[in-house]
């Protein structure tokens, strides 16, 4: 692998520009979008593509997003071309939503994990746009977290992870949403949620109709198994202490925690539910909003503190919440407590 002395820098024009430079030569580039960093190669390179695979240590068979800058850029991407695409790109597009498609020829399927499928986002964040415009091609990018870390929301987060395996990393300061797009598979006649997020199943059900939801957004995949989602089935999002979801109210999850202190224990509860807990504890919001922005941070943060244990407040699965319950079911590894039962 590659070894690079990597800069944290501004995304000043000349600094996008030679990023741009860069990208063009094969290089991979760490760039804020709204919804996390990503770490972004030339999406029709697919030596820089396997690049991406190493510098993360992803698993080889999920595939990746090509992000774009124009609907220029999507028709290169895809074959597809039914009414309720336009609809929902005028509805969300450039924002947080992923959406899966049968692809074009162009697309190596390096980028693809061999699928006949192939998701395409055009994100909002101007310093990734901009990057786009000036390479000229879609770039793939995953998550510029190491594989199985939470994903990076500062550009500090993606120095940690990925110091010495990027040249540049482009600082956009906090990402704005937190969590990652909302991925949906599109056919003429159905939409299904392949990953939560900020664009919510309501927000889609105004554009398109009723949406089907993968089960994998709530249950565990078996690894093997094959899968419409396959970045669903790894242990995602994931701090080294054990996390464990707690479901129920304020009283009955503290109550659950403060019988079960210990040395380095950890709650991350809603705004002002703090003192009802007995060991250190954190609020990670007030709202989805909030937690969605916030959650990995919290989950970094209990790693810097060494925590062995931390107990969750389960947010209701809905709205942007499902997004971050998705996420937290994941980096609990699916332990989900019922306070209301067992205490
Ligand atoms: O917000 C985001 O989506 C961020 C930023 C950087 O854009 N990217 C991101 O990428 O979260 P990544 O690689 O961490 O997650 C991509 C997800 C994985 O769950 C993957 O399995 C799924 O999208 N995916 C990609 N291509 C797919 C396809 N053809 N069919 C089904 N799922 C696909
Ligand atoms: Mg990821």
């Amino acid at each position: 692998m590659k070894i690079y002395h990597t800069g944290v820098l501004r995304p000043s024009r000349r600094n996008i520009a030679k990023s741009a430079e860069l990208i063009l030569r094969g290089d991979p580039i760490a760039v804020p979008t709204e919804t996390v960093y990503g770490l972004a190669v030339n999406a029709y390179n697919p030596e820089a593509i396997q690049t991406i695979f190493a510098i993360k240590g992803r698993p080889q068979d999920n595939p990746l997003i090509v992000h774009i800058s124009s609907m220029e850029m999507f028709k290169e991407l895809t074959t597809a071309d039914y009414p309720i695409i336009q609809r929902l790109a005028e509805a969300f597009w450039p924002g947080a939503l992923t959406m899966v498609l049968p692809k074009s020829a162009r697309v190596p399927d390096e980028v693809t994990a061999g699928l006949d499928t192939v998701a395409i986002r055009y994100p909002s964040n101007p310093i990734i746009n901009l990057l786009i415009q000036e390479a000229g091609v879609p770039l793939a990018a995953p998550s510029a977290n190491q594989s199985g870390r939470p994903s990076p929301t500062l550009a500090k987060h993606v120095y940690h992870d990925l110091a010495g395996k990027v040249p540049i990393i482009l600082d956009g300061l906090k990402a704005t949403i937190g969590v990652e797009s909302t991925v949906i598979a599109v056919s003429p006649s159905k939409v299904k949620l392949l990953r939560p997020g900020a664009i919510t199943i309501p927000m889609l059900e105004e554009v398109c109709g009723e949406v089907e939801v993968d089960e994998a957004v709530f249950h565990q995949v078996e690894e093997g198994k094959p899968t419409v989602s396959p970045g669903m089935k790894y242990k995602h999002y994931s701090p080294k202490a054990q996390i464990v979801l707690v479901k129920g109210s304020l009283e009955q999850f503290a109550n659950y925690v403060n019988a079960r202190l210990e040395d380095r224990v950890f709650a991350l509860v809603f705004n002002g539910e703090e003192e009802a807990l007995e060991c250190i504890s954190f609020c990670y919001g007030g709202n989805g909003k909030e937690r969605a922005r916030d959650l990995f941070l919290y989950l970094r943060k209990m790693d810097d503190f060494k925590a062995k244990t931390v107990y969750v407040r389960c947010p209701p699965a809905e709205g942007l919440d499902l997004a971050v319950y998705n996420r937290l079911l994941r980096a609990s590894g699916f332990d989900v407590r019922d306070a209301s039962k067992d205490s």
